[in-house]
């Protein structure tokens, strides 16, 4: 059983991939925290999400000795796949970069962050309800909350919230000194996780009349595969033999022909969307990840967005607790947004060149569509724009 602190440096809410890495983060740089998080470990664990972490991403978890198991059953991709119009293209990250990026199951990297902070002795506080923060605009604000029945308040100088998309911790920031940005696209996705050999060595990003695919995979026996529908679907809409037809169909024939389909072992219905909300800091709260910003899945910059964040946190805290000095945490929140904005744009160019906008009705648009896809075919500048946009753009 693990003992809740009194008092602690960092107070984290949310013990998903920002939380976690953050926690351990602060550990390097000698700094204790606890985490707080609403469901269970098991719970938390058993999410399964897209898994691409970009070459600096990778580099980061590395570096914090957090990076083994991704090195020893990480895939090394040099390149991903575009098609569109029966062609196949290779965005070749490595010619274009000499940059890579790693296919290693967010499911992974979450089990290897929790035996990080477990082997570190780092609190992490599971089934904790009713969390409330007081005084962040104080110097010692604290963090109330309910566990196992019994009402407890952490004191702390700093407050992380990283309690993602459905979080507590944005609602902190009073309405008026906080402003969103959103854009929500009229499709969303359905993924389906089958035990069958993937299609590709590497990812495939299919634009169809149709709509969108993506062909991806966890390991040599396990394939991750999705398909664009609309926006108000359900996952009983889908029945297996309609997800491998519509994949099939939106597929190059020589694809689609050694595609090999199964039962699925999970679907999810999962939304399109991009969301920021700004600032990223409001007195000694501070948000990273999903908490402060979502990203359509098709740029696959969620889970680097979060490292970015809790990277640029963690180092503002160091320089606090070392120098006294607080410029790295006031430049924290224009920091972070500066390279999710730029995530946000990649994200938004990528789902509006491969995926169909029905109802639109809008030709010129999808003349536009066809035109930026032609140019990614014909030019290798505008390879190189979205492969160094891929791999990650330095921290
Ligand atoms: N109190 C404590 N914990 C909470 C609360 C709360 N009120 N609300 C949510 N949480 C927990 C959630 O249960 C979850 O484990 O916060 C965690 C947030 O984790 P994520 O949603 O995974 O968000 P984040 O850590 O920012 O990681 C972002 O994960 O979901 C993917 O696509 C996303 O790749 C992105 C990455
Ligand atoms: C995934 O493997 O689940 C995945 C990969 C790339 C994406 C989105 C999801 O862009």
């Amino acid at each position: 059983m693990t003992t809740i602190p009194k008092r602690s440096r960092v107070a984290i809410i949310g013990g998903g991939p920002a939380g976690s890495l953050l926690a351990f983060l602060l550990h390097l740089e000698g700094i204790d925290s606890v985490i707080l998080e609403l469901r269970s470990r098991a719970h938390v664990l058993g999410r399964v999400r897209a898994g691409v972490i970009e070459h600096g991403s990778a580099e980061i978890l590395k570096q914090a000795g957090l990076g083994h198991r991704l090195e020893a059953e990480g895939f090394v991709h040099d390149g991903v796949q575009v098609t569109f119009a029966g062609d196949m293209l290779r965005i070749d990250f490595k010619g274009l970069t000499g940059r890579h990026v790693v296919v290693y199951g967010q499911t992974e990297l979450q089990k290897d962050l929790y035996e990080g902070i477990d082997a570190a002795g780092i609190p992490l506080i599971d089934e904790v309800e009713g969390i409330r923060v007081d005084h962040v605009e104080s110097a010692s604000p604290s963090v109330s909350f309910t566990h196992h029945g019994e009402t407890r308040t952490i004191e702390c100088d700093f407050v992380a919230g990283c309690d993602g998309v459905h979080g507590v911790s944005r609602d902190l920031i009073p309405t008026g000194m906080r402003r969103s940005y959103e854009r929500t696209y009229p499709f969303c996705w359905v993924g389906l996780l089958s035990e069958t050999p993937p299609v590709s060595d590497e990812l495939i990003y299919a634009s169809h009349d149709r709509g969108f695919a993506l062909c991806s995979m966890r390991n040599e026996h396990r394939s991750r595969y999705y398909v664009q529908g609309p926006a108000d679907t359900t996952v009983a809409e889908w029945p297996d033999e309609r997800f491998w037809s519509e994949l099939t169909a939106r597929l190059p024939a020589g694809t689609a022909r050694s595609l090999v389909t199964g039962p699925s072992i999970e679907k999810i219905v999962t939304p399109v969307r991009s969301w920021v909300g700004e600032p990223m800091r409001h007195g000694r709260l501070f948000l990273a990840g999903d908490a402060a910003h979502i990203v359509p899945p098709t740029g696959a910059k969620g889970l680097n967005l979060a490292v970015s964040d809790v990277v640029y946190l963690s180092r503002a805290l160091g320089d606090f607790y070392s120098t006294g000095s607080t410029s790295g945490l006031d430049a924290y929140s224009g920091t972070a947004l500066a390279r999710v904005w730029k995530a946000v744009r990649f994200s938004w160019w990528m789902t509006t060149m491969l995926h169909t906008f029905p109802g639109s009705g809008d030709d010129f648009e999808r003349r536009l569509q066809i035109a930026e896809l032609e140019y990614l075919f014909e030019s290798e500048s505008a390879r190189r724009v979205m492969a160094e946009n891929y791999v990650g753009l330095p921290l």
